[in-house]
C-alpha cells in the first residue's frame, strides 16, 4: 500500500475551502492509503508565535480535523514536535541544502520581501523541514496545492541528492498526489479568487449560523441579468459555484433557470446557500466543540500518532544514519 503524507500549518480556522478543496478527498484517502497526517507546528514558528497561544493553534487544528472525518483509527494523525526523528533529519538534509538554491525558492523570496525584519534561517530552511516530514515516512504520495510544488519538488532534489551521495536507495522520490476529478476548487465570497484564510472572504466550519448567513448575504452581487441567458459575470458564477458543491442539482437547476429568465432575486439564492452551506458545516461545529472539550480523547488521538510516526520514523532514521556512517562505541 503507498504511503500518502500531508502537513497542516497549525494557525487560524479550516474554511470551506480546505474542506471541500482538500479534507473531503484527505477523508477519502484514508481507505485506500497507508495516511499521515500531522500538525506542523515547527514549521509555524518561523513566525514566532506567542508561548501562550502556541498550543491553543495546535489545538484547534487538531480539533477541527477530527471533526471533519479524519480517522485515528485509520490514519496517524499527530504533531511534528511530538517526533524528534524529524528535527534529526532535518539536520541531516541540512548539509545536502544548498544556500543558493534555498534563496531562490518562490516562498522564500515573498517571505522575504514580506517580512523583511524577521528573515531567519528556519525560514530559509523551510523546504529542508518539509523534506525531512516527507522523506521520514517515505511517503510515497503527498497532497499539495500550487504553492507547495516548488517544496515538494526541493523534497525530491534531497532524495536524489541523499540516494546518489551515499549510493543507497533510502528515499523514495514523493510525488505530488493528483486529485483528477476529485478536485474542488472553492471560490471566495468577495467576487475574486479562491477562498482563503488571508483575503478575509470565507466561511469557517466553527461559523454559527447567524455568521454564515450575515457572510454570504454580504456576498459580492452585481444589479442582475436584463437580458436572457446572458454570461454571469465572475462574482455571479462564484455563488453558483458555491452552490454546486452544497447544494442539491434541483436547487442549482432552478436558480439557473431563474438567472437565464432573467427572474432572479439574489436575495433568495443567496438565503439558499446559506441553509445549504449550514447543513454541511453546523454538525462539523458541533463536533469540534465536543471534541475540543475532551482532554482525554485528545491525549489519546496524540498519543497514538505519535507513536505510529515515531516508529515509522525511527525505522528511517537508523537505515540514514547506517549510509551517513554513524556508529556507536
Ligand atoms: N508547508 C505546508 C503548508 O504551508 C505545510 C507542510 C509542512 C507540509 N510540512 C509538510 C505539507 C509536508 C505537505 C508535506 O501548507
Amino acid at each position: 500500500m503507498e504511503t500518502v503524507l500531508s502537513g497542516i500549518r497549525s494557525t487560524g480556522h479550516l474554511h470551506l475551502g480546505n474542506y471541500f478543496g482538500a479534507l473531503r478527498n484527505y477523508i477519502k484517502m484514508q481507505d485506500e492509503y497507508n495516511c499521515f497526517f500531522f500538525i506542523a507546528d515547527l514549521h509555524s514558528l518561523t513566525t514566532h508565535p506567542h508561548p501562550a497561544d502556541f498550543h491553543a493553534g495546535v489545538k484547534t487544528i487538531l480539533c477541527e480535523y477530527l471533526a471533519s472525518g479524519l480517522d485515528p483509527e485509520k490514519s496517524a494523525i499527530f504533531v511534528q514536535s511530538d517526533v524528534p526523528e524529524v528535527s534529526e533529519l532535518y539536520v541531516l538534509l541540512n548539509m545536502i541544502a544548498y544556500k543558493g538554491e534555498l534563496e531562490r525558492t518562490a516562498s522564500f523570496k515573498e517571505k522575504v520581501r514580506k517580512q523583511e525584519d524577521n528573515v531567519n534561517a528556519g525560514l530559509l530552511t523551510y523546504p529542508v523541514l518539509m523534506a525531512a516530514d516527507i522523506l521520514i515516512h517515505r511517503a510515497h504520495k503527498v497532497p499539495v496545492g500550487k504553492d507547495q510544488e516548488q517544496h515538494l519538488e526541493m523534497a525530491r532534489v534531497l532524495a536524489r541528492r541523499f540516494n546518489n551521495m551515499y549510493g543507497a536507495d533510502v528515499f523514495p522520490e514523493p510525488q505530488a498526489f493528483n486529485f483528477g476529478s476529485d478536485l474542488v476548487k472553492v471560490p471566495g465570497l468577495d467576487g475574486s479568487g479562491k477562498m482563503g484564510k488571508s483575503e478575509g472572504n470565507g466561511v469557517y466550519l466553527i461559523d454559527d449560523e447567524k455568521t454564515i448567513h450575515k457572510k454570504v448575504m454580504r456576498a459580492v452581487t452585481d444589479s442582475g441579468p436584463t437580458e436572457p441567458n446572458s454570461k454571469m459575470p465572475d462574482s455571479i458564477e462564484n455563488i453558483f459555484t458555491l452552490l454546486k458543491i452544497v447544494s442539491t442539482p434541483d436547487t442549482v437547476a432552478h436558480f439557473t433557470e431563474a438567472y437565464n429568465n432573467c427572474s432572479i432575486r439574489y436575495g433568495d439564492l443567496k438565503k439558499q446557500l446559506a441553509a445549504d452551506i449550514c447543513k454541511h458545516t453546523l454538525p462539523i461545529r458541533e463536533r469540534i466543540e465536543e471534541i475540543y472539550n475532551d482532554e482525554a480523547y485528545l491525549h489519546n488521538v496524540a498519543k497514538r500518532g505519535r507513536e505510529l510516526a515515531r516508529e515509522s520514523a525511527s525505522a528511517t532514521l537508523k537505515e540514514v544514519r547506517a549510509v551517513v556512517g554513524f556508529k556507536s562505541f
